[in-house]
């Protein structure tokens, strides 16, 4: 499997730590010296799944093709309004590929699903089931906060990255792992109500909840652990590697990572400063960023790693 071109599309509205400080008990310092978030984008008029689908325009569009040439449309989402059709079937929709012979669906990996989607894509690809997949992750993460709760409103953003994927031999090695504590990071939502339902409050709503100091524990940890092993299971040495693109969960969180692997910062990329927590789409967003800002060349050797609600972790090595 090979990129062909990537996308990405953020919200108009940028939200600085200053304007969450006018509504909830916050301010800069704190934000900026735990998180390194400065600013964030967050969805106002735009709808959710027009955003998903102008990433996977620029992604078609970097890839010099166009729309009907995608044989397969993968989504990574956690939430969004539609539980169903999915939002590959949506962005099918918008992008005009009309059926039957472009099939559609969703993945759900919480944070850590951008490279279980790889994974997925991988498989597809590599068969020749497919010939070009458009994989898009995107996540309107600010729908799913209290925005009461200062200590989650204030992490997140929204956006989607894109990507279209094809043939060829530069998917080297990947690493996917989960273990059950539904209890760290979760979101709630009621489904309808039923005249046999039992008990009280099963399906009770409650916004997301996250235990910060227990996921920043795991998150070092398991990063180190799977940066490591998927490194090694590609046949390759931790300095061979060009570029780390990490989940941009917290920029303490990366240098943590960063401290135990003895290379140049420079590696480590980051845009957790003006894009905040984007779940999901935080890896495709900031490696579309880095490729257009020529930072990330072809041929160059790259490290993904993400972590996220499950507790699932996921990490790959793929070559640009
Ligand atoms: O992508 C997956 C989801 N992401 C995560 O799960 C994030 C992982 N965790 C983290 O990034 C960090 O743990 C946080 C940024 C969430 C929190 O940082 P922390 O250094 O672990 O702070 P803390 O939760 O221990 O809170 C320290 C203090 C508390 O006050 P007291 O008890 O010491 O008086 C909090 O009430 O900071 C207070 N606090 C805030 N103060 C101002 C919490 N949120 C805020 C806030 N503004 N927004």
């Amino acid at each position: 499997m090979k990129i062909l071109g990537t996308g990405s599309a953020v919200p108009k509205q940028t939200v600085t730590n200053d304007m969450l400080s006018d509504f909830v008990d916050t301010n800069d310092v704190w934000i900026t010296t735990r998180t390194g978030i400065k600013s964030r984008q967050i969805i106002t008029t735009e709808r959710f799944e027009e955003l998903a689908a102008l990433a996977g325009q620029r992604a078609i569009e970097a890839a010099g093709l166009v729309p009907e040439d995608i044989d397969f449309i993968i989504c990574h989402n956690v939430c969004n309004v539609y539980v169903t059709p999915s939002l590959a079937a949506l962005v099918q929709g918008i992008l005009g590929i009309k059926g039957p012979n472009c099939p559609t669906m969703d993945l759900n990996s919480a944070c850590a699903g951008f490279t279980y989607g790889l994974e997925i894509c991988d498989s597809f690809i590599a068969t020749g089931r497919a010939k070009h997949i458009l994989f898009i992750c995107a996540e309107e993460v600010t729908r799913m906060v209290d925005w009461t709760q200062r200590e989650t409103c204030v992490l997140f953003g929204d956006g989607a990255g894109a990507m279209v994927l094809g043939a060829g031999d530069n998917y080297l090695a990947s690493k996917l792992t989960s273990t059950p504590m539904p209890d760290v990071i979760y979101y709630r939502l009621p489904c309808e109500p039923t005249p046999f339902e039992t008990g009280e409050g099963i399906d009770t709503h409650i916004a997301m909840q996250l235990k910060g100091r227990e996921v920043f524990r795991m998150a070092v940890t398991s990063a180190q652990r799977d940066i490591r092993d998927v490194i090694e299971k590609a046949g390759l040495k931790l300095e061979d590697i060009d570029h780390f693109l990490l989940h941009q969960a917290n920029q303490r969180i990366i240098d943590a990572i960063k401290q135990d692997f003895d290379l140049p910062p420079e590696r480590f990329h980051s845009n957790i400063q003006k894009r905040g927590n984007t779940s999901s789409a935080s890896i495709p967003m900031l490696l579309d960023e880095e490729i257009r800002e020529g930072r990330i060349k072809r041929g160059d050797l790259m490290v993904f790693n993400g972590f996220g609600a499950g507790f699932v972790t996921s990490a790959a090595v793929m070559r640009y």
